[in-house]
């Protein structure tokens, strides 16, 4: 009997969690930055949370949802997203008390939906989102979007764009959805059975449908920024003025409609322009939902965030070759010749350990050039040989791997050195 993976899931090997690391690393950083706090909710909530919050007209509550019966008899649902647990933690923690809102919240971890399984779309993948409660200040609309392209530059991703759209307040969109529904409403016998229902459902879904989004109708329907009333309008106006401000590119696109039904104002996504790199170009997406706190029992408060698939991130990173970010190299690797050099290459590894650097050795008795092959397969930037001549000196010989360089440096003082030069290799 042998077992494989679940359709939809990976495993992430060494060699490639390196980049996950690296990925992981600059979120953490970049949420100090901007004073986003980690929170971390639980993998799986009452099936309820989803359907209110994501919104029962979404192919995430109709099709995708991982929901099960406990052992109480409780229907309780795998998270396929984080939005709506972190606003529940939000409500029930009675964090809308806090003086200083908006609360700032960032999450990191797996979630779950049942979709077909292809490159960049998976049953189980894994999100970094941020969530700001609290504030209609378009002003945090736009940290939220600059947080976004700020990671995506950190991890050297250069052919990325931003699209922005705003999908207006209630009453616009209440405008809106009339529009909708006369534009399709003569000819929904041409869309698929789903189109059909979200027609009185939630007309918008229409526009992003999987099946019938290359439709003439789909192509040419009233677009949303046309109904804006002017509260709308001014808002969107406020967030396009802080993006030209910041000189943060953007396209708008007024069909950027977005698959959860708690967004209005601004919504974006963020897409690799990467030639050929597949039919999963959004990297990540969010918006402003000022709604849905009081829909899932809280007061009355606005929230804006994102969400960013890493899986997808990790793709974009292996197809921009940001080299620095796929290797997942070790600083020091010590090649030792000779028993007594490899009694001291012991202690030598231990030393350069201590010092805060990742280090190795070879293990099987390999010859020198073996050793030195081995180096390089773990991307060492440094090579330490202990040979007998260097160590009846009391001496090691440093190797810098990118340049070639080499330099005597006593055993003792080796760990200290290779420590000092490690941020100019
Ligand atoms: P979403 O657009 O459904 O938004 O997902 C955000 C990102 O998660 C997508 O852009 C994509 O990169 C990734 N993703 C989604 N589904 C899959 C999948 N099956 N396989 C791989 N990656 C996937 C949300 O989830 C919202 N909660 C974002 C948000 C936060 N809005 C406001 N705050």
């Amino acid at each position: 009997m042998s077992y494989s993976l679940p359709r939809g899931t990976q495993d992430i090997l060494p060699g490639k969690v390196e980049i996950w690391h690296s990925i992981e690393k600059e979120i953490r950083e970049l949420s100090r930055r901007f004073n986003y706090h980690e929170i971390r909710t639980p993998i799986f909530e009452h099936t309820e949370l989803f359907q209110r919050g994501v919104g029962d007209s979404t192919d995430i509550v109709q099709k995708e949802m991982y929901s099960f019966e406990d052992r109480g008899e409780r229907s309780l649902t795998l998270r396929p997203e984080g939005t709506a647990g972190v606003v529940r933690a939000f409500v029930e923690h009675k964090m809308f008390g806090q003086p200083d809102l908006p609360e700032k919240l960032y999450y990191v971890g797996p979630m779950f939906r049942y979709e077909r399984p292809q490159a960049g779309r998976y049953r189980q993948f894994h999100q970094f989102g941020i969530e700001a409660i609290g504030s209609v200040d378009p002003a945090v609309d736009v940290e939220v979007m600059s947080f976004a392209v700020e990671l995506f530059r950190k991890l050297g991703l250069r052919d990325t764009k931003l699209v922005v759209n705003s999908l207006g307040d209630a009453s616009s969109r209440i405008a809106h959805r009339e529009a909708l529904v006369e534009h399709f409403s003569g000819r929904i016998n041409e869309f698929c059975s789903d189109c059909q229902r979200r027609l009185h459902q939630n007309p918008l879904r229409i526009l992003d449908c999987k099946k019938d989004h290359e439709h003439e109708l789909v192509g040419n329907a009233p677009s949303i920024l046309s109904y804006l009333n002017e509260e709308s309008r001014t808002y969107f106006e406020k967030v396009k003025q802080y993006l030209d401000a910041l000189a943060i590119p953007y396209e708008v696109d007024p069909t950027l409609v977005r698959g959860l039904d708690y967004y209005n104002h601004t919504c974006f996504e963020v897409m690799s322009t990467i030639e050929g790199f597949g039919a999963q170009t959004t990297l990540g997406g969010g918006g402003r939902y000022d709604g849905l706190v009081e829909q899932i029992g809280g007061p009355s408060a606005p929230g804006i965030g994102f969400g960013i698939g890493l899986e997808r991130v990790v793709a974009a990173i292996e197809a921009e070759k940001s080299a620095e970010l796929a290797s997942g190299g070790i600083d020091v690797f010590v090649v030792a010749l000779g028993d007594e050099a490899k009694d001291a290459s012991v202690s030598l590894l231990s030393q350069l350990r201590s010092n805060g650097l990742s280090a190795d050795k070879d293990y099987a008795e390999k010859k020198m050039k073996a050793q030195l092959k081995q180096a390089n397969r773990k991307g060492a930037r440094f090579v330490v040989i202990l040979g007998e001549d260097e160590l009846a000196k009391g001496i090691g010989v440093v190797k810098v791997m990118t340049t070639g360089e080499q330099i005597e440096v006593s055993v003792n003082e080796v760990a200290t050195y290779v420590a000092a030069q490690k941020g100019g290799a």
